[in-house]
C-alpha cells in the first residue's frame, strides 16, 4: 500500500511518515519546503530505516502532482498536509494563503482520479469551528472562521465535500486537529517553527534552552478555571496515529467524513507551564500580559466520534508532551539547522 503525503516533510507530516513507515506502508513525499527541512525526512529515514522518495516540488501545480503519480505510483491513498498555517501571516497576505491552500487541494482533486486514486486525508483544524460558546466541540457543531488560514480549511472541507457528491466513489476523511505538541519519543524529529514562535509549547521550550527570556501569557482574566486560555493539546505521535486510522476508514468506505483529532481534555496556559517544569525540572519564567487578539478563551473536542468510529483515541499524557517536547529542543536547539 503506497501513500503519497503531501507536506510531508513538515511538522505533523514527518510523524506520519514515520509512523506510516513502521506499519510497513510505502511513503512518498511531496513538499515544496517552504517551512521545512529536507533534514527531518533523512531522519525519518534514519529512524525507521527505511527509504521513500522526498519529491521537492508544489502541489498547487497540476503537472507537478501529476509526475508523481507518473513516476512513483502506484499510489493508493494520499494524506494532504501540504499548506501554509501561520494565522497571523494569513491575515496579511490573504491571497497567498488562498493561493496555496486551496489549489493544492484542487490539483489533488483533478488528478487523483486519472491515476484510479480514490482516498484522501485531509488536515482541517478546529479553527473551523470559529467562536463558540459551547464546549466540547462536536463534529455537526455549526462552522465559520475568523481569519484568512481558517477559511482556507473551511472552504478545502467545502470543496472535498462537493466534489466527493459529484463522484460517490470518492473517499475523503476530513481530521479537525486540536492543539499538536510534543515530539517524537527519539527527540531526532519534532517541531522546528521560523523565527520566534507563535505557538505556545514552542515559545515555552525556547524560554527553556535560554534563547528567549520569559513566556509571555496571554490574558488571564477569561471565563477559565484560572483564567488563562484552555486548549486541547494532543501528543503529535497520537495524531500520527490517527492518521493511520483515518486512512484505513477512507481506504474502506466512501463519501465523506468528519472527526476532531484532540484528546478531550482542556488545559490551561498556567497547567502547561506547571506541567513542563515538573516534567523537566526546570523553571519557566513568566509575565502576564494582555489578550493576544483573535484568542478565544477555551477550544477541546469532543472525541468520541474518532473513537467510536476509528477506534482510534489518544493515549500519551500531558506529562510525556512536556518531556518530549523538551527532549527535541535540548538536542536540537537549532532545529533541523539549515533554514
Ligand atoms: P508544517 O508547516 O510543518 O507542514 C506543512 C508542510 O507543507 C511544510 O513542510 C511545507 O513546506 C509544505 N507545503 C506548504 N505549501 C506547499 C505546497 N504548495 N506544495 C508542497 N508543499 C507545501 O505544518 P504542520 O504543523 O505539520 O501542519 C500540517 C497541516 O496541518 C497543515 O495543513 C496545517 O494547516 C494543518 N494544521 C496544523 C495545526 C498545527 O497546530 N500544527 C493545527 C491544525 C491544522
Ligand atoms: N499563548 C500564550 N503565550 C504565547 C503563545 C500562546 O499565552 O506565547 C496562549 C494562547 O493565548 C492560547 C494558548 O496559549 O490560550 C495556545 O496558543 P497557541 O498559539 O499555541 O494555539 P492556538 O490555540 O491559539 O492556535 C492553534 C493553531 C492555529 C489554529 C488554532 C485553532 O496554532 O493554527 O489552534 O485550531 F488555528
Amino acid at each position: 500500500m503506497r501513500v503519497l503525503l503531501t507536506g510531508g516533510a513538515g511538522y505533523i507530516g514527518s510523524h506520519t511518515a514515520l509512523a506510516l513507515l513502521n506499519a510497513g506502508y510505502d511513503v512518498v513525499v511531496l513538499d515544496n519546503l517552504s517551512n521545512s527541512s529536507p533534514e527531518a525526512f533523512r531522519r525519518v529515514e534514519a529512524l525507521t530505516g527505511k527509504k521513500a522518495p522526498l519529491i521537492i516540488g508544489d502541489c498547487t501545480d497540476g503537472d507537478t502532482v501529476r509526475a508523481v503519480f507518473e513516476n512513483h505510483g502506484p499510489i493508493d491513498a494520499v494524506i494532504h498536509f501540504a499548506g501554509l498555517k501561520a494565522v497571523g501571516e494569513s491575515v496579511e497576505k490573504p491571497l497567498d494563503y488562498y493561493q496555496n491552500n486551496l489549489d493544492a487541494t484542487m490539483a489533488l482533486c483533478r488528478v487523483m482520479p486519472e491515476y484510479g486514486c480514490r482516498a484522501l486525508v485531509f488536515s482541517s483544524s478546529a479553527t473551523v469551528y470559529g467562536v463558540t460558546q459551547e464546549m466540547p466541540l462536536r463534529e455537526d457543531f455549526p462552522t465559520g472562521c475568523t481569519n484568512p488560514y481558517g477559511w482556507t480549511k473551511w472552504i478545502s472541507e467545502r470543496i472535498l465535500t462537493d466534489v466527493a457528491k459529484a463522484d460517490p466513489s470518492r473517499s475523503f476523511v476530513l481530521l479537525r486537529y486540536f492543539n499538536p505538541i510534543g515530539a517524537h519519543e527519539s527527540g531526532r524529529i519534532g517541531e522546528d517553527p521560523a523565527g520566534i514562535p507563535n505557538n505556545l509549547m514552542p515559545y515555552i521550550c525556547q524560554v527553556a534552552s535560554g534563547k528567549l527570556d520569559h513566556l509571555r501569557v496571554f490574558g488571564n482574566d477569561y471565563p477559565t478555571r484560572d483564567g488563562t486560555g484552555e486548549r486541547d493539546y494532543i501528543h503529535v505521535m497520537d495524531l500520527a496515529e490517527g492518521h493511520l486510522a483515518a486512512l484505513d476508514y477512507a481506504l474502506k468506505n466512501s463519501g465523506v467524513e468528519v472527526f476532531n483529532l484532540g484528546t478531550g481534555t482542556p488545559y490551561s496556559v498556567l497547567d502547561i507551564v506547571r506541567a513542563f517544569e515538573e516534567a523537566n525540572g526546570l523553571t519557566i519564567p513568566y509575565e502576564i500580559t494582555p489578550r493576544r487578539p483573535g484568542d478565544i478563551a477555551v477550544c477541546y473536542a469532543d472525541a468520541s466520534r474518532a473513537r467510536d468510529v476509528l477506534h482510534w483515541q489518544a493515549k500519551r499524557d500531558l506529562k510525556q508532551m512536556c518531556r518530549d517536547a523538551w527532549n527535541w529542543q535540548k538536542h536540537n536547539p537549532r532545529g533541523y539547522g539549515d533554514k
